[in-house]
């Protein structure tokens, strides 16, 4: 008995399998119920007393070694069964991806960037949550004074001095504070109000700043540089006119029109009959806010402007109501398709 069972050990070692069926065949061969291991057990109960040590250990061993074989190769061809599943078939049509579409304010926003920038304006960020100095005092605009009552503001845990922005201007503050003239730069970003939702406000909403600042800039640089942005975004045709206005951090301060892009300054409901439109507000850089920055009032002058860009788009694509803009209804959303 102990010679079969060596050759059976043998056998097992040396077993190679070429197929899942081999294996299978091994498995009967030696483990079913009528395999050549079974059949060792059984004529072990007929083994001499004195024997039955020596043949069980051995008997157990060539169980255990049958045992591993066959996982060893049923693992075998499991595994070579998934990498070849997953090989890829590189001639199969790939599977749709289904790509959304910008915002209708990135895709101004990216306008109004791309269209700065080509009169080299970089673009400058700052933080939504701010401080009184950079959002209000630094821009001329201290406690007391009547100009904070246009922007009611929203406070952060009732401490008056940390505010969520109301306007981007303050990152004109930041940009002066770090960086020397010349400057040039305009500024994207979300900015915040205490106003009651409706189709004509929000208490969230987007704005561009622009500064230029560096010796002798005067009020034709600004107006040159408005126009040329207002021919770029609403066409060559588009006439702009500045009205005197106020702005505590600018001297002097105007607001821009544009003439209207819809009946071309004939007069409509978009206009209410005017012709022209306003877009946004603009000055020469007050002294003081320079010096309140740290820039050299007398050396150097200025200007800025800022516009909505909830109001540009909705001149642009005749949006009528500034809810659209948050309400995330796609099939608004699906509407604006710009490679921008
Ligand atoms: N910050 C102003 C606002 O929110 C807009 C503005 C007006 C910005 C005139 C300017 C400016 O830089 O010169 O109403």
């Amino acid at each position: 008995m102990k010679e079969r069972i060596d050759k059976l050990v043998e056998e097992i070692e040396s077993f190679t399998a070429n197929s899942k069926e081999h294996v299978e065949e091994f498995r009967i061969r030696l483990l079913s119920k009528k395999g050549k291991v079974k059949e060792l057990f059984e004529e072990f109960k007929t083994v001499a007393p004195e024997m039955r040590k020596e043949i069980g250990q051995r008997l157990n061993e060539l169980q255990n070694k049958a045992q591993e074989k066959l996982s060893s190769l049923k693992e075998k061809f499991e595994s070579s069964d998934d990498s070849s599943s997953k090989e890829l078939d590189l001639t199969q049509p790939a599977e749709q991806m289904a790509v959304g579409t910008r915002h209708p304010l990135s895709v101004v926003r990216n306008q109004i960037v791309e269209i700065f920038s080509k009169i080299g304006f970089t673009v400058s960020e700052g933080p939504e949550i701010e401080d009184d100095w950079h959002n209000f005092t630094a821009l001329n605009t201290p406690a007391d004074h009547p100009a904070r009552d246009m922007q009611d503001t929203f406070f952060i845990n009732e401490n008056p001095d940390i505010l969520l922005r109301t306007q981007t201007s303050s990152v004109q503050v930041h940009v002066m504070e770090n960086s020397k003239p010349p400057i040039r730069t305009i500024s994207p970003g979300r900015v915040y109000r205490n106003e009651a939702i409706s189709a004509r406000a929000h208490c969230q909403f987007h704005q561009v700043e622009g500064l230029y600042i560096d010796k002798k800039v005067s009020f034709a640089d600004l107006k040159q540089t408005l126009m040329y942005f207002a021919k770029e975004m609403f066409g060559e045709e588009t006439q702009i006119r500045l009205r005197p206005s106020f702005f505590p951090f600018t001297e002097i301060s105007a607001e821009m029109d544009i003439s209207c892009p819809f009946c071309k300054g004939a007069g409509c409901n978009i206009c209410k009959g005017a012709g022209w439109v306003e877009i946004l507000g603009c000055g020469m850089v007050d002294p003081a806010v320079l010096d309140n920055c740290k820039i050299d009032s007398k050396q150097y002058s200025g200007f800025a402007f800022g516009m909505g860009i909830e109001r540009v788009t909705m001149l642009k694509y005749q949006v009528k109501d500034l809810r659209l803009f948050s309400e995330n209804d796609i099939r608004f959303l699906k509407q604006f398709k710009a490679a921008l």
